[in-house]
């Protein structure tokens, strides 16, 4: 399984403090059948972060559980998670942003009150410079919760405008009153999400969870194998396979 959304590179955002945790974090993706982690550090217009410093930290990591013995064969890709902002498609073509594992797809998030035309817009945008654009966490905003009556679903108008949607794993272990959780599952049968992430930040908060997720999936989606894998592995080599 591919865990494309994860705050794994110690000290460089919320996520891991040290290369302990980051570890830590890593050995709990790979108990629950994670073979593929793509490091997600935040990225902000008025924060940004060095992509050196990513890169170095990513193979003092590989190196480190390769040397401990704890890699049992994951692979770690580098990335970002960016706040939308104007050019960042710009920030993107000069390799001050980071996209996932050398592609040409960007993890892209928004405020959680963010207007539905500005999430279009980002899109298009993005799409317009080449880049194609992974809403992170799709599920927090809640502009793509509900659309007009008689209109499509928010994340179907984004897919035909060439976005891709990431769900967190989390909120399929809610129960049925759970409205997030039940947006995920809905949103999983319509055939409307591309990749799983997990997001985790720190092993006591936010650390990865995978079990409701995966049962769910293999239970309601047409596809499970994309969204669980073989999407994942199209979007590494750089296959533009939207539907
Ligand atoms: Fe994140």
């Amino acid at each position: 399984m591919f865990d494309i959304h994860s705050h794994i590179i110690y000290g460089v955002d919320d996520g891991s403090r040290s290369i302990e945790e980051s570890i830590q974090l890593i050995e709990m993706d790979i108990k629950q059948g994670v073979t593929d982690i793509i490091a997600t550090p935040h990225y902000y217009v008025d924060h940004p972060s060095d992509p050196d410093r990513i890169l170095r930290r990513l193979e003092a990591l590989q190196k480190q559980l390769r040397e401990q013995g704890l890699d049992k064969g994951i692979r770690l890709y580098p990335g970002n998670e960016v706040l939308w902002f104007e050019s960042m498609a710009e920030k993107l073509s000069s390799g001050e942003i980071l996209p996932l594992g050398n592609t040409r797809f960007t993890l892209v998030e928004f405020y959680p009150e963010e207007s539905w035309e500005t999430i279009l817009r980002a899109v298009r945008k993005l799409r317009n410079a080449g880049w194609r654009p992974i809403i992170a966490h799709a599920e927090r905003f809640f502009a793509l919760r509900t659309a007009p009556k008689g209109e499509q679903s928010r994340f179907s108008e984004l897919i035909s405008q060439g976005a891709y949607i990431q769900l967190s794993t989390d909120p399929f272990g809610g129960g049925f009153f759970d409205s997030t959780s039940r947006f995920c599952k809905t949103a999983v049968k319509n055939d409307e999400v591309h990749f799983l992430g997990t997001d985790m930040h720190r092993p006591d908060r936010r650390p990865p969870v995978w079990t409701a997720a995966v049962n769910y999936i293999e239970k309601k989606a047409d596809r499970p194998d994309a969204l669980l894998q073989k999407n994942a592995e199209r979007m590494m080599r750089n296959e533009d396979f939207i539907w």
